[in-house]
């Protein structure tokens, strides 16, 4: 990294006003976008996975955070792993589908060939003095937790992640992912910077804009009781009678359900909080019924609203009774995002029985779209020489958190060796 450069991000950072987004230039500089790749998703832990994606030995996936290109499988002892998917030899991408099942990672250029574990088991025709055990793939840092998968890119990861997984794990176990298949999974592509995706997401003052989203959530995301307007007082008012019905029910099936928020001041930072829903309360659904009739776990009552969790930098989750759905970001340019959403429903839930793929992803799949309209109208108008950051509402303090967060890490990162 050159010093102008250097010395600009710094200016920036100093700058930065809290109460306000960003400036332009880090949602669409294609420096800072490298930046981005290189400080905070090469050095994060990164939600890419879930474990019903390889439920058997030999399934994988493959992941791809900037030009890096990692294997996720299963081994044949059932451990998952995850391999930079560049061949030992010359290079070659070894891997080049989505996702599949295999015996062993066999790369198409020479045929080098390795086993589930990454050590490269045949090669044809090479020197008497070559040795293969030096040669095996190169392994990436994965950590589980409760059934999602992290990976982190950098030589030495965060070291707060089992303290995060200690303080989540709770909240999430009981909803047993493991257990659970992948009923539906989509792929978007939002056109803005992936910064304005997950500020997106961290609020709710947008929240009217959801139609479908809102037959069965309250909008008071992010609200405490002074931010309410007159016109909302009474739905309010029925929010915080249902939260309290909510809490003697996740009280009586022994699920944590007080909010833990530490969303900066460290770099795997997170946020955990249970939330009641309207009318059935049941799930994301039009009518607030369970999408599927089988629930993830057996329960005393589908009426059990929404798990969410959010992580820095890259996702978040809602667990519910009858599904479980996961969000995934990945940067593809300053100005473009991919948003992988899955659905999960229990293993031996029958699709057409027991639930239906429609009624299952009709919400989420109508509030992504709305959402990637809103993040692609916000980069165009942050594109413009007029832009300049507004003042937050005090329900959008967690657009706040992760800015606080985003620039902590960048200047922390800026110091380390190596930065660039
Ligand atoms: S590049 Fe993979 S075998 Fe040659
Ligand atoms: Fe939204």
């Amino acid at each position: 990294m050159n010093q102008i450069f250097r010395n600009d991000i710094a200016d920036l950072l100093a700058r930065r006003r809290k109460g306000r987004p960003l400036e332009a230039p880090f949602y669409t500089s294609a420096e800072i976008f490298d930046l981005d790749l290189r400080l905070i998703f090469a050095r994060h832990w990164i939600f890419v996975a879930v474990e019903p994606d390889v439920p058997e030995p030999g399934d994988f996936i493959t992941v791809a955070i900037g030009a890096a290109s990692v294997v996720i499988l299963r081994d044949d002892a059932m451990d998952i792993r995850a391999f930079h998917n560049v061949c030992r030899h010359r290079g070659a991408r070894i891997v080049n589908q989505p996702k599949g099942f295999v015996g062993n990672l066999l790369c198409p250029y020479h045929n080098w060939t390795y086993d589930l574990t990454g050590n490269l088991i045949h090669t044809g025709s090479m020197a008497p003095d070559f040795d293969p055990r030096c040669h095996g793939l190169k392994p990436v840092h994965l950590r589980r937790l409760e059934g999602l998968i992290f990976i982190c890119l950098a030589d030495a990861p965060p070291e707060d992640f089992d303290d995060m997984a200690r303080q989540v794990g709770p909240y999430i176990a009981p909803h047993r992912l493991s257990d659970l298949k992948i009923a539906a999974q989509s792929e978007i592509i939002e056109e803005g910077n992936w910064k304005l995706t997950i500020e997106n997401n961290r609020e709710c003052f947008h929240c009217g804009n959801h139609p479908e989203l809102l037959q069965s959530l309250f909008h008071f995301f992010g609200y405490s009781a002074e931010d309410v307007t007159a016109e909302d007082r009474a739905q309010y008012e029925l929010f915080t009678r249902t939260q309290a019905e909510f809490e003697a029910i996740w009280e009586a099936n022994g699920l944590p359900w007080r909010p833990i928020e530490q969303l900066e001041g460290r770099p795997t930072a997170f946020r955990v909080e249970r939330l009641a829903m309207a009318e059935a309360g049941e799930s994301f659904t039009l009518d607030t019924r369970a999408a599927c009739r089988k629930p993830v776990a057996p329960f005393s009552t589908m009426r059990l609203g929404t798990q969410h969790v959010h992580l820095q930098p890259n996702s978040w989750f809602h667990f519910l009774s009858d599904h479980v759905v996961t969000f995934s970001v990945f940067p593809l340019a300053a100005d473009r995002t991919l948003v992988c959403t899955r659905w999960l429903v229990h293993k031996d839930a029958i699709e057409g029985v027991d639930y239906d793929i429609d009624t299952l992803t009709k919400v989420w799949q109508a509030t992504n779209a709305q959402d990637g309209n809103f993040v692609a109208w916000a980069q165009a108008g942050i594109g413009d020489p007029a832009y300049e950051p507004g003042p937050l509402s005090p329900t959008e303090y967690m657009v706040e958190n992760f800015d606080t967060w985003y620039c902590e890490r960048l200047s922390a990162e800026l110091q380390h060796p190596g930065a660039g």
